[in-house]
């Protein structure tokens, strides 16, 4: 058997956690039009947790973008796979995004789903790694604040794997 990565983050904590920042967006997003929008993939197993603690209507949607790069950290060269399906003229969007590194993908996501003339935008990012930050990202709701340190699990990868780990770790 594999040894597991070290533990960062518990599955208890990170369901705390969430249970509290869906709160905190139900409140704020009363009587709007919400819709989440989740960054591929690493996104998905927050997202699916996140918005089963909301107790608002909420719309989904995904874009999945590619950093040209090293594997491990993103260029600020960014391009979009995948826009959204959905319109956002007038909406509240909210991106839902795993980590924030360099800030590159977030900052770019953010002008480019202005550009489609939603009412809002704002970010709720489960991670924060502040220590290598290039570009200024406001950051809406936050789930925790991590170290330099390569994080893996709970959606997050190293090179597609242990995503599926349920608990957040390190390499
Ligand atoms: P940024 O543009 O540097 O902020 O990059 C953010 C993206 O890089 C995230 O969406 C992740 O996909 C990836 N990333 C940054 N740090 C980590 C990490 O520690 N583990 C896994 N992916 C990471
Ligand atoms: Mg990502």
């Amino acid at each position: 058997m594999k040894p597991r990565p070290p533990q960062l983050i518990s599955a208890r904590r990170l369901k705390q956690r969430i249970k509290a920042l869906g709160k905190k967006i139900s409140r704020d997003y009363r009587r709007r039009d919400l819709v989440l929008i989740g960054v591929l993939k690493g996104s998905f197993v927050f997202l699916a947790d996140l918005v089963r603690s909301l107790s608002v209507p909420v719309a989904l949607d995904f874009v999945q973008v590619s950093s040209y790069g090293a594997s491990t950290a993103s260029s600020g060269v960014i391009k979009i796979k995948k826009d959204v399906d959905l319109p956002l003229v007038g909406k509240d969007v909210l991106i839902v995004e795993d980590i924030v590194d360099y800030g590159y993908t977030l900052d770019y996501l953010r002008r480019f789903l202005k550009n489609k003339k939603p009412r809002s935008v704002k970010i709720c990012a489960l991670l924060d790694k502040p220590s290598r930050r290039k570009v200024r990202v406001p950051l809406a709701y936050k789930g925790f604040t991590v170290p330099d340190k390569f994080i893996i699990g709970y959606g997050l990868d190293y090179n597609e794997k242990l995503r599926a780990l349920p608990y957040i770790g390190t390499l």
